[in-house]
Protein backbone atom coordinates (compact mmCIF):
# COMPACT_ATOMS: atom_id res chain seq x y z
CA UNK A 1 0.00 0.00 0.00
CA UNK A 2 2.01 3.11 -1.44
CA UNK A 3 0.30 6.53 0.16
CA UNK A 4 0.30 9.40 -2.29
CA UNK A 5 -2.54 11.58 -1.77
CA UNK A 6 -3.40 12.68 1.90
CA UNK A 7 -6.55 14.39 3.16
CA UNK A 8 -6.25 16.09 6.91
CA UNK A 9 -9.41 17.06 8.41
CA UNK A 10 -9.00 19.85 10.83
CA UNK A 11 -6.33 22.55 10.36
CA UNK A 12 -5.60 24.07 13.83
CA UNK A 13 -2.60 23.70 15.36
CA UNK A 14 -1.53 20.02 14.52
CA UNK A 15 -3.45 19.82 11.78
CA UNK A 16 -1.83 22.39 9.54
CA UNK A 17 1.74 21.03 10.58
CA UNK A 18 0.68 17.28 9.47
CA UNK A 19 -0.13 18.48 6.21
CA UNK A 20 3.31 20.45 5.87
CA UNK A 21 4.57 17.04 6.84
CA UNK A 22 2.82 14.70 4.17
CA UNK A 23 3.34 17.09 1.33
CA UNK A 24 7.37 17.53 2.63
CA UNK A 25 7.32 13.74 2.46
CA UNK A 26 6.09 14.02 -0.93
CA UNK A 27 1.93 13.37 -0.79
CA UNK A 28 -0.26 15.52 -2.67
CA UNK A 29 -2.28 16.70 0.66
CA UNK A 30 -6.13 18.35 0.70
CA UNK A 31 -6.78 20.29 4.04
CA UNK A 32 -10.21 20.56 5.54
CA UNK A 33 -11.81 22.33 8.23
CA UNK A 34 -15.51 22.79 9.11
CA UNK A 35 -13.84 26.40 9.79
CA UNK A 36 -12.71 27.80 6.08
CA UNK A 37 -10.75 30.42 7.79
CA UNK A 38 -8.85 28.14 10.09
CA UNK A 39 -8.32 26.42 7.12
CA UNK A 40 -6.92 29.23 5.08
CA UNK A 41 -5.10 30.81 8.19
CA UNK A 42 -3.31 27.28 8.28
CA UNK A 43 -2.15 26.90 4.95
CA UNK A 44 -0.92 30.49 5.51
CA UNK A 45 0.75 29.48 8.00
CA UNK A 46 2.79 26.38 5.99
CA UNK A 47 3.56 28.58 3.26
CA UNK A 48 5.36 31.47 5.81
CA UNK A 49 7.18 28.10 7.63
CA UNK A 50 8.36 27.39 3.96
CA UNK A 51 9.37 31.21 3.37
CA UNK A 52 11.43 31.73 6.46
CA UNK A 53 13.02 28.17 5.84
CA UNK A 54 14.23 29.45 2.38
CA UNK A 55 15.42 32.32 3.99
CA UNK A 56 17.43 30.55 6.79
CA UNK A 57 18.84 28.51 3.71
CA UNK A 58 17.39 25.24 5.58
CA UNK A 59 15.36 24.38 2.56
CA UNK A 60 16.18 25.02 -1.51
CA UNK A 61 13.30 27.25 -2.88
CA UNK A 62 12.57 24.91 -5.68
CA UNK A 63 11.89 22.61 -3.05
CA UNK A 64 9.75 25.14 -0.90
CA UNK A 65 7.78 25.97 -3.83
CA UNK A 66 6.84 22.08 -4.78
CA UNK A 67 5.63 21.39 -1.67
CA UNK A 68 3.20 24.52 -1.61
CA UNK A 69 2.25 23.01 -4.84
CA UNK A 70 1.53 20.31 -3.53
CA UNK A 71 -1.25 21.56 -1.04
CA UNK A 72 -4.51 22.78 -1.32
CA UNK A 73 -7.86 23.39 0.38
CA UNK A 74 -11.08 21.39 -0.32
CA UNK A 75 -14.85 22.24 1.12
CA UNK A 76 -15.53 19.01 1.37
CA UNK A 77 -14.59 15.29 1.52
CA UNK A 78 -16.28 14.38 -1.50
CA UNK A 79 -13.71 17.01 -3.25
CA UNK A 80 -10.70 15.17 -2.04
CA UNK A 81 -10.45 12.81 -4.94
CA UNK A 82 -8.67 9.09 -4.57
CA UNK A 83 -7.04 9.88 -1.26
CA UNK A 84 -5.26 6.43 0.22
CA UNK A 85 -5.02 8.30 3.87
CA UNK A 86 -7.40 10.58 5.48
CA UNK A 87 -5.60 11.93 8.87
CA UNK A 88 -8.30 13.52 11.08
CA UNK A 89 -6.86 16.50 13.13
CA UNK A 90 -10.26 18.21 14.74
CA UNK A 91 -10.60 18.70 18.77
CA UNK A 92 -10.12 16.17 21.29
CA UNK A 93 -13.97 15.55 21.80
CA UNK A 94 -14.72 12.32 20.81
CA UNK A 95 -18.11 12.86 19.67
CA UNK A 96 -16.56 15.10 17.10
CA UNK A 97 -13.85 12.68 15.75
CA UNK A 98 -16.42 9.87 15.76
CA UNK A 99 -19.06 11.81 13.31
CA UNK A 100 -15.95 12.84 11.31
CA UNK A 101 -14.44 8.52 11.37
CA UNK A 102 -18.20 7.87 10.31
CA UNK A 103 -18.57 10.50 7.84
CA UNK A 104 -15.24 9.43 5.83
CA UNK A 105 -16.21 5.78 6.37
CA UNK A 106 -19.16 5.97 4.59
CA UNK A 107 -17.85 8.40 1.61
CA UNK A 108 -14.11 6.87 1.17
CA UNK A 109 -13.36 3.45 -0.53
CA UNK A 110 -12.83 0.64 1.83
CA UNK A 111 -8.95 0.83 1.19
CA UNK A 112 -8.30 4.47 2.08
CA UNK A 113 -6.61 4.47 5.88
CA UNK A 114 -8.56 6.43 8.22
CA UNK A 115 -6.57 7.92 11.18
CA UNK A 116 -7.13 10.23 14.22
CA UNK A 117 -4.49 12.41 16.00
CA UNK A 118 -6.01 11.88 19.46
CA UNK A 119 -3.34 12.49 22.24
CA UNK A 120 -5.25 10.28 24.54
CA UNK A 121 -8.89 8.94 22.89
CA UNK A 122 -9.16 4.90 22.61
CA UNK A 123 -9.27 4.64 18.68
CA UNK A 124 -11.01 1.75 19.45
CA UNK A 125 -13.72 4.23 20.54
CA UNK A 126 -13.67 6.99 18.19
CA UNK A 127 -13.82 4.42 15.40
CA UNK A 128 -16.39 1.58 16.61
CA UNK A 129 -19.39 2.90 14.35
CA UNK A 130 -17.47 2.45 10.92
CA UNK A 131 -18.18 0.09 8.79
CA UNK A 132 -14.38 -1.05 8.13
CA UNK A 133 -12.95 -0.34 11.65
CA UNK A 134 -10.16 -2.49 10.25
CA UNK A 135 -8.59 0.80 8.27
CA UNK A 136 -8.51 2.25 10.94
CA UNK A 137 -5.37 3.58 13.08
CA UNK A 138 -4.25 6.55 15.63
CA UNK A 139 -1.35 8.72 14.68
CA UNK A 140 -0.40 10.84 17.81
CA UNK A 141 1.80 13.50 16.03
CA UNK A 142 3.58 15.82 18.58
CA UNK A 143 3.50 19.48 18.92
CA UNK A 144 4.55 21.08 16.55
CA UNK A 145 4.60 18.24 13.93
CA UNK A 146 7.11 19.67 11.28
CA UNK A 147 9.72 20.15 14.47
CA UNK A 148 8.42 16.62 16.53
CA UNK A 149 9.82 13.33 15.11
CA UNK A 150 7.84 10.81 16.88
CA UNK A 151 4.40 9.65 15.91
CA UNK A 152 2.80 6.71 17.92
CA UNK A 153 1.20 4.71 15.66
CA UNK A 154 -1.76 3.64 17.94
CA UNK A 155 -3.11 0.02 16.52
CA UNK A 156 -7.08 0.15 17.13
CA UNK A 157 -8.38 -3.29 18.08
CA UNK A 158 -9.83 -3.96 14.39
CA UNK A 159 -6.67 -2.56 12.76
CA UNK A 160 -4.69 -4.77 9.96
CA UNK A 161 -1.10 -5.30 10.43
CA UNK A 162 -0.92 -3.85 6.73
CA UNK A 163 -2.72 -0.74 7.55
CA UNK A 164 0.01 -0.45 10.07
CA UNK A 165 2.59 -0.90 7.80
CA UNK A 166 1.74 1.49 5.12
CA UNK A 167 1.23 4.34 7.43
CA UNK A 168 4.57 3.37 9.14
CA UNK A 169 6.91 3.51 6.03
CA UNK A 170 4.91 6.62 4.97
CA UNK A 171 5.52 9.04 7.60
CA UNK A 172 9.29 7.13 7.79
CA UNK A 173 9.95 8.44 4.56
CA UNK A 174 8.48 11.85 5.50
CA UNK A 175 11.56 12.15 8.11
CA UNK A 176 9.10 11.32 11.07
CA UNK A 177 9.65 8.62 14.17
CA UNK A 178 6.97 6.02 14.32
CA UNK A 179 6.30 4.12 17.06
CA UNK A 180 4.00 1.62 17.03
CA UNK A 181 1.92 0.91 20.28
CA UNK A 182 -1.51 -0.75 21.90
CA UNK A 183 -4.57 0.83 22.26
CA UNK A 184 -4.42 1.78 25.92
CA UNK A 185 -5.57 5.43 27.70
CA UNK A 186 -2.79 7.64 26.93
CA UNK A 187 -0.95 5.28 24.94
CA UNK A 188 2.79 5.90 26.04
CA UNK A 189 3.96 9.40 25.63
CA UNK A 190 0.79 10.91 26.92
CA UNK A 191 -0.03 9.01 30.22
CA UNK A 192 3.80 9.96 30.92
CA UNK A 193 4.49 13.32 29.32
CA UNK A 194 0.55 14.55 31.14
CA UNK A 195 1.89 13.81 34.45
CA UNK A 196 4.63 15.85 34.03
CA UNK A 197 2.69 18.60 33.18
CA UNK A 198 0.05 17.76 35.78
CA UNK A 199 2.95 17.89 38.75
CA UNK A 200 4.55 21.52 37.16
CA UNK A 201 0.57 22.71 37.55
CA UNK A 202 -0.02 21.27 40.87
CA UNK A 203 3.66 22.64 42.00
CA UNK A 204 2.85 26.39 41.11
CA UNK A 205 -0.96 25.84 42.74
CA UNK A 206 0.76 25.06 45.95
CA UNK A 207 2.75 28.36 45.94
CA UNK A 208 6.58 26.26 45.80
CA UNK A 209 7.77 28.83 43.41
CA UNK A 210 6.99 30.75 40.07
CA UNK A 211 6.31 29.72 36.71
CA UNK A 212 9.49 31.09 35.23
CA UNK A 213 11.28 29.11 38.27
CA UNK A 214 9.07 25.84 37.56
CA UNK A 215 10.10 25.59 34.14
CA UNK A 216 13.96 26.47 34.78
CA UNK A 217 13.66 24.25 37.33
CA UNK A 218 12.73 21.66 34.91
CA UNK A 219 14.81 23.29 31.65
CA UNK A 220 18.16 22.80 33.50
CA UNK A 221 17.74 20.07 35.88
CA UNK A 222 16.45 17.19 33.44
CA UNK A 223 17.68 19.05 30.15
CA UNK A 224 14.13 19.27 28.71
CA UNK A 225 13.77 21.55 26.36
CA UNK A 226 10.97 22.82 27.85
CA UNK A 227 9.58 22.99 31.55
CA UNK A 228 5.89 22.03 31.81
CA UNK A 229 4.73 25.04 32.10
CA UNK A 230 5.79 26.56 28.37
CA UNK A 231 4.90 23.03 27.58
CA UNK A 232 1.58 23.47 28.89
CA UNK A 233 0.62 26.94 27.26
CA UNK A 234 2.05 25.77 23.69
CA UNK A 235 -0.60 22.36 23.91
CA UNK A 236 -3.15 24.56 24.98
CA UNK A 237 -4.88 24.27 28.35
CA UNK A 238 -8.20 22.52 27.07
CA UNK A 239 -6.21 20.22 25.32
CA UNK A 240 -4.13 19.04 28.74
CA UNK A 241 -7.83 19.21 31.18
CA UNK A 242 -9.98 16.72 28.32
CA UNK A 243 -6.84 14.36 28.28
CA UNK A 244 -6.47 14.48 32.22
CA UNK A 245 -10.41 14.18 32.95
CA UNK A 246 -10.44 10.87 30.53
CA UNK A 247 -7.22 9.20 31.54
CA UNK A 248 -8.80 9.90 35.65
CA UNK A 249 -11.94 8.33 34.46
CA UNK A 250 -10.13 5.06 33.57
CA UNK A 251 -7.10 5.02 35.00
CA UNK A 252 -7.66 6.25 38.61
CA UNK A 253 -7.19 9.56 40.76
CA UNK A 254 -3.38 9.64 39.74
CA UNK A 255 -5.06 11.53 36.60
CA UNK A 256 -7.30 14.25 38.36
CA UNK A 257 -6.54 17.85 36.98
CA UNK A 258 -4.85 20.12 39.42
CA UNK A 259 -7.60 22.68 40.16
CA UNK A 260 -5.33 25.44 39.14
CA UNK A 261 -6.05 23.66 35.51
CA UNK A 262 -9.50 24.02 35.69
CA UNK A 263 -9.96 27.32 36.47
CA UNK A 264 -7.52 28.60 34.27
CA UNK A 265 -9.44 27.11 31.34
CA UNK A 266 -12.32 28.80 33.00
CA UNK A 267 -10.94 31.62 32.72
CA UNK A 268 -9.80 31.54 28.79
CA UNK A 269 -6.38 31.12 30.13
CA UNK A 270 -5.93 28.44 27.42
CA UNK A 271 -1.96 29.25 26.12
CA UNK A 272 -0.31 30.78 23.63
CA UNK A 273 -3.16 30.34 21.02
CA UNK A 274 -5.29 32.54 23.35
CA UNK A 275 -2.49 35.01 24.00
CA UNK A 276 -2.09 34.38 28.12
CA UNK A 277 -1.96 31.29 29.65
CA UNK A 278 1.09 30.95 32.43
CA UNK A 279 2.56 33.45 30.40
CA UNK A 280 1.56 36.20 28.22
CA UNK A 281 2.20 36.59 24.47
CA UNK A 282 2.16 39.63 22.45
CA UNK A 283 -0.31 38.29 20.02
CA UNK A 284 -2.53 35.37 19.28
CA UNK A 285 -1.39 32.28 17.60
N1 LIG B 1 -1.95 20.78 20.58
C1 LIG B 1 -1.09 19.80 20.84
O1 LIG B 1 0.00 20.00 21.37
C2 LIG B 1 -1.43 18.39 20.43
C3 LIG B 1 -0.42 17.41 20.42
C4 LIG B 1 -0.73 16.12 20.00
C5 LIG B 1 -2.03 15.82 19.60
N2 LIG B 1 -2.99 16.79 19.65
C6 LIG B 1 -4.34 16.42 19.23
O2 LIG B 1 -4.55 16.92 17.92
C7 LIG B 1 -5.93 17.24 17.76
C8 LIG B 1 -6.04 18.68 17.28
O3 LIG B 1 -5.52 19.54 18.28
P1 LIG B 1 -5.13 21.05 17.95
O4 LIG B 1 -4.26 21.50 19.06
O5 LIG B 1 -4.67 21.17 16.54
O6 LIG B 1 -6.57 21.77 18.10
P2 LIG B 1 -7.01 23.16 17.45
O7 LIG B 1 -8.15 23.62 18.29
O8 LIG B 1 -5.86 24.06 17.24
O9 LIG B 1 -7.55 22.74 15.99
C9 LIG B 1 -8.67 21.95 15.80
C10 LIG B 1 -9.26 22.28 14.43
O10 LIG B 1 -10.30 21.33 14.15
C11 LIG B 1 -11.33 22.02 13.50
N3 LIG B 1 -12.56 21.25 13.62
C12 LIG B 1 -13.38 21.15 14.70
N4 LIG B 1 -14.42 20.31 14.39
C13 LIG B 1 -14.22 19.91 13.10
C14 LIG B 1 -14.94 19.05 12.23
N5 LIG B 1 -16.08 18.47 12.60
N6 LIG B 1 -14.46 18.86 10.97
C15 LIG B 1 -13.30 19.46 10.58
N7 LIG B 1 -12.59 20.29 11.36
C16 LIG B 1 -13.03 20.49 12.62
C17 LIG B 1 -11.38 23.39 14.18
O11 LIG B 1 -12.04 24.34 13.36
C18 LIG B 1 -9.89 23.67 14.35
O12 LIG B 1 -9.36 24.36 13.25
C19 LIG B 1 -6.60 16.99 19.11
O13 LIG B 1 -7.18 15.71 19.10
C20 LIG B 1 -5.44 17.05 20.08
O14 LIG B 1 -5.66 16.30 21.25
C21 LIG B 1 -2.72 18.07 20.04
Amino acid sequence: MNIKKVLVVGCGQMGHGIAQVCATGGAQVFMYDVSKANAERGLAKIKDSLTRSVEKGKLDAAKAKAIGDRLSLVDSYEAAQGVDLCIEAAIENIDVKRKIATDLDAIMAPNVILATTTSALPITEVTNKTKHPERTIGTHFHHPPVVMRLVEIVNGYYTKPEVTKAVIEFLAGAGKVPVPCKDYPGFVSSRIGIQMINEGIHTLYEGVSSPENIDAACEHGFNWPMGPLRLADLIGLETILVILDDLAAKMGPRFLPSPLLRQMVAAGRLGQKAGKGFYEYASKR
